[in-house]
């Protein structure tokens, strides 16, 4: 057994209500390897934004669930020698599907956990999160739950059709399962292919597809019902064009791959949700630099080569979003 208080990490309940009452979200980014975990606290140091570190099930299968652990553990010292005086680091576990995976990593040093039981039956949902939560908060551990189902695919987690949360539910959910924040659906997806193309218009000029707004009126009703309560928007990235056209003019092919407009999360930020995660912009970023540094120069076979540029393109995309998006700089100084 390992707490997370003596990794020097967080748990999230004083970083969104924090976030609520600034009217700004914390930035929870995706790792799966050291550049991404290096670009992240470098980006999070230079700006002093608390931050969530995300752990999917994708990654603990690429990387390993024990070494992604001492990683984000030495994290908070990479935070300290790049001159973070008191880093607001918190390890979390992204999309937990069992009570299992869960109390594991609780016991194994994450300061906070999500358990989605949204594909369950809603009862079963309450009864599932209700027992991780009564797990965690033993040993002070955040609980993440989710209502409403997002479309699209991050790694095995895979959805059709999006259903909006329903505002009726809000309430009794959170006060029956105990859960410290809830994620909701409100017409973000995962990955770089948010919106089919019916669902969108085209722009006449570029050609580009223009998504449909997020439910802004749904995030009000939830937020009317439970004020104060601590809101999550995952499938938040923006799929910056900038990336996909590098990636297609060095020989990749991503037709139509779109996000959520950075103006719609700037919008968000400053309600009560408290948690934007991103994950597929910084795939984008990371595989943009190395296909341009491959194809010009085709000689180059020293990984550090294209994954040292690959790094510098993400710490310019967390910033980003961190400064112009989020506006979570400055808040862990
Ligand atoms: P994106 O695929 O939009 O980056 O979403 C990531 C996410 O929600 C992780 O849980």
């Amino acid at each position: 057994m390992v707490n997370y208080k003596d990794l020097g990490l967080v748990n999230t309940r004083e970083m969104f209500a924090k976030a609520i009452d600034g009217g700004y979200a914390i930035p929870a980014f995706n790792f799966n390897n050291m550049e991404q975990l290096q670009a992240i606290i470098k980006a999070c140091a230079e700006t002093k934004s608390p931050v969530i570190l995300q752990v999917s099930s994708g990654a603990r299968k690429y990387a390993n669930q024990t070494l992604l652990r001492y990683m984000a553990e030495g994290a908070v010292e990479y935070a300290k020698e790049l001159g973070w005086e008191h880093p607001q680091i918190c390890l979390h576990l992204d999309h937990g599907d069992t009570f299992e995976l869960c109390k594991s990593c609780v016991d194994f040093g994450f300061s906070s956990v999500m358990i989605d039981g949204s594909s369950l039956p809603y009862e079963e949902n309450i009864a599932l999160t209700k027992k991780v939560v009564e797990y965690a908060h033993q040993f002070d551990v955040t609980v993440e739950a989710e209502l409403g189902v997002l479309a699209g695919v991050e790694d095995d987690v895979v959805a059709e059709e999006s259903h909006y949360t329903k505002p009726e539910e809000v309430i009794d959910f959170a006060t029956r399962s105990g859960c410290d924040s809830l994620a909701i659906s409100i017409g973000t997806s995962h990955g770089a292919y948010k919106f089919k193309p019916e669902q969108c218009t085209r722009d006449p000029q570029t050609g580009r597809l223009v998504p449909p707004p997020l439910a802004f009126d749904v995030l009000a009703e939830i937020e009317k019902k439970l004020p104060g309560f601590p809101i999550v928007l995952h499938g938040s990235s923006s799929v910056p064009q900038e990336y996909v056209d590098i990636i297609n003019t060095y020989g990749g092919n991503m037709p139509d791959a779109v996000g959520v407009p950075e103006e719609q999360l700037r919008k968000a930020s400053k309600s009560a949700v408290c948690k934007i995660n991103i994950d597929s912009d910084s795939r984008l970023a990371f595989t943009a630099a190395v296909r341009k540094v491959l194809a010009e120069k085709p000689g180059e076979f020293d990984p550090r080569k294209y994954c040292g540029p690959a790094r510098d393109e993400m710490v310019k995309l967390y910033k980003h979003k961190i400064i112009e998006v989020l506006g979570s700089d400055g808040k862990a100084e």
